[in-house]
């Protein structure tokens, strides 16, 4: 294990060389004057708890964010889960604690919180159409709900996921439905999020033409150098506003400084430069 001189922050995944956190935390630490260093790791797929470990093993680890396979492994490990990370079954945060032990949060929904305010998105009373039923969908459910929306309903392909997922919430705003229903109901949605990665396929969820073009804000959590195809047919539809999923990325890596640092990083100027290598 390396010796670092000051904080230490990394995060793990398999694949990881992709990963633009690095760059997003080390333009946070300049900005707010945080003396920290964050690396990226690949974990090992049979050994993603010993990574863990090891990583920790360093006092000046302070904390990690985890991606694509492990952020169930993670919610294992840690000794605590925030209500929203429980609600996920999953963990992109880990936290340090004063007592030795770690915590799991999960950040993507404070992420996309974040990321619909600045777009001048009203969460309050909002009617949310959530597309997807998988984990995207699982970790965005309470933050939003704790917006003071009206209603999440959450509309799969495999119409019985999306029940089951309503159901585990068991609350009165938030439904589970088929495409079917949702398209020939009448119900219209101010916000639309796209929570499944089809659009990285090319591929549009089944969602009929009315229902989206009755929306005020099309959001798709995938971003590309280009507007994806469920965004191009918003657009076409005459949907006003329109979003790719990057200022979510840039939003949950900064609600994971915060969580450690303490400190909001402001994601715009962030989100400028990454846009600007897409
Ligand atoms: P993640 O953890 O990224 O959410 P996941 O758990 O595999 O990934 O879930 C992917 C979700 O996107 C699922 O709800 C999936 O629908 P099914 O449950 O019917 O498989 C949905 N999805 C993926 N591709 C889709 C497409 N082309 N059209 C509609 N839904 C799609």
């Amino acid at each position: 294990m390396n010796s670092f001189k000051n904080d230490h922050y990394a995060v793990f995944g398999n694949p990881i060389e992709q990963s633009k956190s690095p760059l997003i935390h080390q333009l946070f630490a300049e900005q707010t004057g945080q003396d920290i260093s964050y690396q990226k790791i690949l974990g090992e797929i049979d050994s993603f708890p010993a990574n863990l470990s090891e990583f920790f093993n360093n006092d000046f680890a302070k904390g990690c964010n985890v991606t694509a396979p492990f952020k169930q492994e993670a919610a294992k490990w840690v000794a605590e889960l925030t209500p929203n990370a429980q609600a996920a079954g999953a963990v992109n945060t880990i936290i340090r604690m004063e007592n030795g032990l770690y915590k799991g949060d999960t950040t993507d929904g404070a992420g996309l919180v974040i990321d619909l305010k600045n777009q001048q998105a009203s969460l309050l009373n909002a009617r949310i159409l959530l597309i997807g039923a998988g984990g995207a969908t699982r970790g965005v459910v309470l933050p939003l709900l704790a917006q003071g929306v009206e209603c999440i309903d959450i509309v799969n392909r495999t119409k019985s996921k999306a029940e089951e997922l309503s159901q585990w919430f068991a609350n009165d705003k938030i439904h589970g439905l088929g495409f079917d229903e949702v398209n020939i109901n009448s119900k219209t949605y101010s916000i639309i999020i796209n929570c499944t990665s089809a659009s990285l396929d090319n591929r549009i969820p089944d969602i009929s033409d009315a229902v989206l073009s009755a929306s005020e804000f099309a959001y798709d959590m995938v971003y590309l150098a280009e507007p994806t195809v469920f965004m191009q047919k918003a657009k076409a539809l005459g949907v006003l506003k329109i979003s790719d999923g990057l200022g979510m990325l840039v939003g949950q890596a900064a609600y994971s400084f915060y969580l450690w640092r303490g400190v909001m990083p402001d994601i715009q100027p962030v989100l400028q430069k990454l846009r600007a290598e897409l």
